[in-house]
């Protein structure tokens, strides 16, 4: 076609845009108006239609029914009765008859029936109203199942019959749909799971299911790549948050069951701006500075969730936010102070540092926050961070000759340093809790398993006292100010367990990182550990803080190091049990150290709190943490003392002589340097 024809095309097409909808209707189509007029009980907004006049209809302003026609027949037909909730149309009513009559309007592509009373079953003959694309049947009391049937109206893309009261599953026939832009079924009595064939529908701008009694999972709703508004709110879904491309605008999940955390991806979601997830059972740490500085976020809500995690006062928000809803959850720290002066924005019921809105007290949260975090996730497998302290397995390459020699040299750059140290508490926790939490948790499941031993796990103060006989005095193994330890036996598996009970009073209170110093406790599992096994809280009756924390480890029988090499309890180790001894104490120091995150340095590592096992495997069982009872200062973080430590016990190891001063440490230290040295220069 050349230019021409192509202007004159363009010329004709503008011609019949502009011709304007005709006035006239056919009369069969005006005949059918009154029919629907007399089936609807002639409402008054109807009462305009009448026989003398109806031709003019489509010409005619009328609030209640837009009738827009073309060619003489009638392509949008738009009734809205104006009350919220009209009552049902009487017995009398045919839901049939009146579609039948509807058949009548062939051409219709617009149809919208809103607050009519209509009732009964939506009938099958609606396929014939084949140039449906619009169809709105919001507000009747339309009932059964969504028909098969429409899924042969091809040109369908907006399909809304909210307020109904239908029932069965969700139409599985969506493949057959591929137009469907607009798809909303909001409250009605669904019941079903989101079906997989919604997947298909890549045109689908806005889905909404809200108030029905969807269950189940979720489809991978990311091939929805048109997707903007997801509206779930007030079913039953379980699952986790959608997986959802990521120009998603609006994500509403509120009143459901969904868990898991937040998407690692949130951020990404540039058009968000209204993320509501309120009152399901998310958990785990909520990246705060992410969806506060969501670039379009203007409201966000995840009230009544189970979140965890510090707010920092200093945390920005994206200036687009109004509404803000983050109460009922397991948060601490500090509102951010974008956040403070707003009054739309709720943090009520957290553990925050707040007094203008009521919150917990913070072993509240910590306490929930650990549940959340060992109660109910399932194991996943994860990586841990690769082993540092290389370094002090190495130093057994070259045989214990060479000990002497390494070590001798290791200690002194040690010593040097060793008197500068100032030692104050340092759990070297450099995550704030719990940001790695759901992440560890379920590598210490693993972790658990790998050693042999159960999963780490909340005990109950019952069970607590059933394997001590109730804290008889045969069963307590140490007392020290604020702290015993206990041995126990637990009932359902005959295993031997040691319980360190840690009493707080008006001087000993919660530590403020209880929570952290838990988190790491739980990792304490290691085969050359004592490995922790569980803890348990028991809460005083009166104003429900915590009164005793009981801590669950591993029992192990056989007796501390120092007792096998230079006691004279029982059997002395021989040689190759006690370089298995060492290379298991440098393995749990490495363990310590860099297999798990945080790593734990400084940990006072000595023959004395060295424990063996039935087969003699070799236990650390001194830990620099606070909440361990253990008689010892908390020293800084430094992996050097743990090198320095281990190889006085080496020294004791070599040596087969307790040694506990400084000064038996440089005895007995230069004096293998010089048994090392001669050796050397024997072999030239
Ligand atoms: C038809 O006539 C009635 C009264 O004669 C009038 O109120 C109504 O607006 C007319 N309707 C149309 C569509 O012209
Ligand atoms: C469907 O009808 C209801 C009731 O009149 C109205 O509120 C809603 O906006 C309509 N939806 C669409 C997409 O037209
Ligand atoms: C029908 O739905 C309406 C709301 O759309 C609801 O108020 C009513 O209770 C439902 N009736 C039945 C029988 O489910
Ligand atoms: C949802 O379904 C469950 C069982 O399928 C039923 O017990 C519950 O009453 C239903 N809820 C509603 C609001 O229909
Ligand atoms: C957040 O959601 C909860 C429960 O769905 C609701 O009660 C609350 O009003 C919402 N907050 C805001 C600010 O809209
Ligand atoms: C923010 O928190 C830090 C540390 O808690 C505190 O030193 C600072 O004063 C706080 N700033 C404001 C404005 O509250
Ligand atoms: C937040 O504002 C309230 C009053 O609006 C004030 O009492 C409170 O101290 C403020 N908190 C912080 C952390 O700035």
């Amino acid at each position: 076609m050349g230019r021409n024809g192509c202007l004159m095309l363009f010329g004709l097409l503008m011609f019949l845009i502009e011709i304007p909808p005709t006035t006239q209707l056919q009369s069969s189509q005006s005949w059918a108006l009154l029919r629907l007029q007399r089936m609807l009980n002639y409402p008054p907004f109807l009462a305009a239609w009448t026989g003398d006049n109806l031709s003019d209809v489509c010409s005619t302003d009328n609030p209640s029914a837009t009738v827009v026609c073309y060619d003489e027949s009638i392509t949008q037909l738009e009734i809205s009765g104006n009350e919220a909730s009209p009552s049902r149309l009487p017995e009398s009513f045919s839901i049939e008859s009146f579609f039948v009559t509807l058949t009548g309007l062939p051409n219709l592509k617009v149809l919208k029936l809103s607050s009519l009373g209509l009732w009964g079953q939506l009938p099958a003959k609606i396929w014939r109203l084949s140039k449906l694309e619009i169809l709105n049947l919001t507000s009747n009391y339309l009932s059964g199942y969504i028909p098969y049937e429409l899924s042969f109206l091809t040109n369908l893309h907006t399909l809304i019959l909210d307020e109904n009261n239908l029932t069965g599953p969700v139409p599985d026939w969506f493949a057959a749909s591929p137009m469907l832009t607009v798809l909303s079924i909001t409250r009605n009595s669904l019941t079903s799971s989101l079906p997989e064939s919604i997947t298909t529908l890549s045109n689908l701008r806005v889905v909404r299911f809200s108030g029905n009694n969807l269950t189940g999972e979720l489809p991978d709703l990311s091939t929805l790549t048109n997707l903007q508004l997801l509206d779930l709110d007030s079913n039953t879904f379980s699952s986790d948050f959608p997986k959802l491309q990521r120009k998603v605008t609006a994500v509403i999940l509120s009143n459901n069951k969904f868990t898991g955390a937040l998407p690692p991806d949130i951020g990404k979601y540039y058009l968000l701006h209204h993320l509501d997830i309120s009152s399901n059972r998310f958990v785990g740490p909520l990246p705060a500075p992410v969806v506060l500085n969501l670039p379009s976020i203007q409201y966000l809500n995840i009230s009544g969730n189970r979140f965890t995690g510090m707010l920092l006062n200093s945390t920005s928000c994206s200036n687009k936010l109004r509404f803000v809803d983050l109460s009922s959850n397991l948060l601490t720290g500090e509102i951010p102070i974008c956040l403070n002066d707003s009054s739309n924005v709720k943090f009520e019921m957290n553990c925050l540092d707040a007094t203008n809105q009521p919150q917990h007290k913070l072993p509240f949260c910590q306490i929930n926050a650990l549940a959340v975090g060992f109660g109910e996730l399932p194991p996943v497998e994860k990586k841990t961070a690769a082993g540092r302290g290389g370094v002090i397995c190495g130093a057994f390459a070259g045989g214990m000759a060479l000990v002497g020699v390494v070590l001798f040299f290791g200690l002194k750059r040690a010593n040097t340093k060793k008197e500068n140290f100032t030692r104050t508490l340092a759990v070297h926790a450099s995550y704030g809790f719990p940001s790695q939490s759901l992440h560890d948790s379920k590598a210490i499941k693993k972790a658990g398993r790998s050693v042999g031993i159960s999963p780490y796990r909340s005990f109950s103060l019952e069970e607590i006292e059933s394997a001590t006989n109730n804290f008889e005095s045969s069963a307590l193994i140490e007392e020290t100010r604020h702290c015993q330890v206990y041995a126990g036996k637990l009932k359902d598996d005959n295993s031997y367990i040691t319980i360190r009970c840690l009493k707080m009073t008006k001087t000993v209170r919660i530590p403020p990182d209880l929570t952290k110093n838990i988190e790491l406790i739980a990792k304490l599992r290691h085969r050359h550990l004592v490995s922790s096994l569980g803890h348990c809280f028991e809460y005083c009756l009166d104003d429900s803080s915590l009164c005793r924390l009981f801590l669950i480890f591993e029992h192990v029988p056989n007796g501390t190091l120092r007792t096998r090499i230079s006691g004279d309890v029982g059997r002395k180790l021989s040689w190759t049990q006690r370089i298995s001894a060492a290379i298991g104490v440098a393995k749990g120091i490495q363990f310590l150290h860099g297999g798990m995150m945080p790593g734990l340095f400084s940990n006072h590592t000595k023959s004395t709190n060295i424990l063996l096992d039935q087969n003699l495997v070799a236990k650390i069982s001194s830990y620099n943490l606070p909440l361990l009872c253990n008689e010892q200062e908390f020293g800084v973080i430094e992996d050097k003392i743990d090198v320095y430590d281990f190889g006085v016990v080496l020294l004791e190891i070599v040596t087969g002589k307790p040694i506990d001063s400084q000064d038996e440490i440089d005895a007995t230290a230069s004096q293998l340097k010089a048994e090392a040295q001669k050796q050397m220069e024997g072999h030239g």
